[in-house]
């Protein structure tokens, strides 16, 4: 590890090799995200082991509302939902987790064939397991990817009643040009099938704001804790004491921005790089895009679905699309 600022010396030769780990790409796209004005890191940092446990935290806090409005909809319209989407051969989820909000689906949509996808191969392993011994007759088929960079499906799949359930507004983390890019190439693989997703709703600042600054902190320690992790990744050396969460709703975007404020002024060093903040400055590290319904059926129908129709919470505040070819 690193500790005296002396062992950091600008020349490479200089360097005892830092115990840091990840692939070669990643580690360039972390440092040129690190060196941008403004810096950005990539939200996928977020979650480490400790970053997933605090968002499942968030879920539970009343100001975040998605993760309940999301669950209401599901439930208080599953048979409706049922009859929009047809018949389900393959459940395929995309960023399955724990697995349990695809798990509630099973006895509307009663599919013979699941397919969790989740970049987190141990924590779906254990979730796979669990499910196995519940339902016997399911046949489970885990794939371990991150299918933002690359979605790709076995051949063993049958190409009719797909369906891709990609819940929680996890779309909102790309740009609209991103989802649309992303939802186009969903569609190519659902030419029988369909699209089941969860989006959430622009609406009030007041809403809006409280739910990625809420009164206990625990999303403040969600995107500090980012900070730890890439230490981690790069053997970079901030001090998460020096940087303070900032989230704030940019209606321009309908889109809210988190982001890591220096509260002095900080120098960053890391094997074979280094940044110096100064006092207020930011780094970009979230973006959750908000979309109106008739906004995201412009993007499911330009994606290339022709039958959406959506369902919402009691309040309005979020909608669970399902889209069909
Ligand atoms: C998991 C991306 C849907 O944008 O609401 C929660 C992540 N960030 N609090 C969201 C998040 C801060 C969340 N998504």
């Amino acid at each position: 590890m690193f500790q005296s600022s002396s062992m950091l010396a600008t020349e490479p030769s200089d360097y005892v090799a830092p115990l840091f780990h990840g692939p070669p790409q990643a580690i360039e796209a972390l440092q040129a995200g690190l060196l941008a004005r403004p810096a950005h890191i990539e939200p996928k940092y977020l979650y480490d082991a400790l970053g997933s446990s605090l968002f499942s935290a968030i879920t539970q806090l009343p100001e975040y509302y998605p993760t309940r409005c999301e669950a209401e909809i599901l439930r208080d319209h599953a048979a409706d939902i049922a009859q929009h989407v047809g018949k389900v051969k393959a459940l395929i989820d995309l960023g399955a987790g724990d697995c349990i909000k695809a798990e509630k689906l099973f006895p509307s949509l009663r599919p013979e064939m699941y397919i969790p996808i989740d970049i987190s191969v141990e924590y779906l392993h254990s979730a796979v397991q669990r499910l196995k011994n519940t339902y016997r007759d399911l046949n489970i088929a885990p794939i371990g990817d991150d299918f933002h960079h690359d979605l790709r499906l076995p051949d063993t799949i049958p190409p009719s009643g797909r369906l891709f359930f990609y819940p929680g507004s996890s779309i909102g983390n790309l740009d609209p040009d991103h989802a649309l890019a992303l939802l186009t190439r969903i569609r190519t693989y659902c030419d029988e099938g369909g699209l089941l997703i969860g989006v959430d709703r622009v609406k009030s600042r007041d809403i809006l704001e409280p739910a990625y600054d809420d009164a206990l902190h625990l999303t403040a320690a969600f995107n500090l804790n980012l900070l730890r992790h890439v230490n981690q990744r790069l053997g970079s050396d901030f001090d998460v004491q020096q940087w303070q969460h900032v989230a704030h709703y940019d209606e321009a975007h309908a889109r809210i921005q988190m982001h890591l404020q220096a509260q002095t002024d900080v120098d960053i060093r890391w094997p074979h790089g280094q940044r110096a903040f100064c006092k207020g400055e930011r780094i970009h590290t979230e973006n959750s895009y908000k979309y109106t319904p008739e906004g995201f059926r412009d993007l499911l129908t330009r994606a290339g679905f022709s039958y959406v129709e959506h369902w919402s919470d009691a309040c309005g505040w979020f909608s669970v699309f399902s889209a069909r070819a």
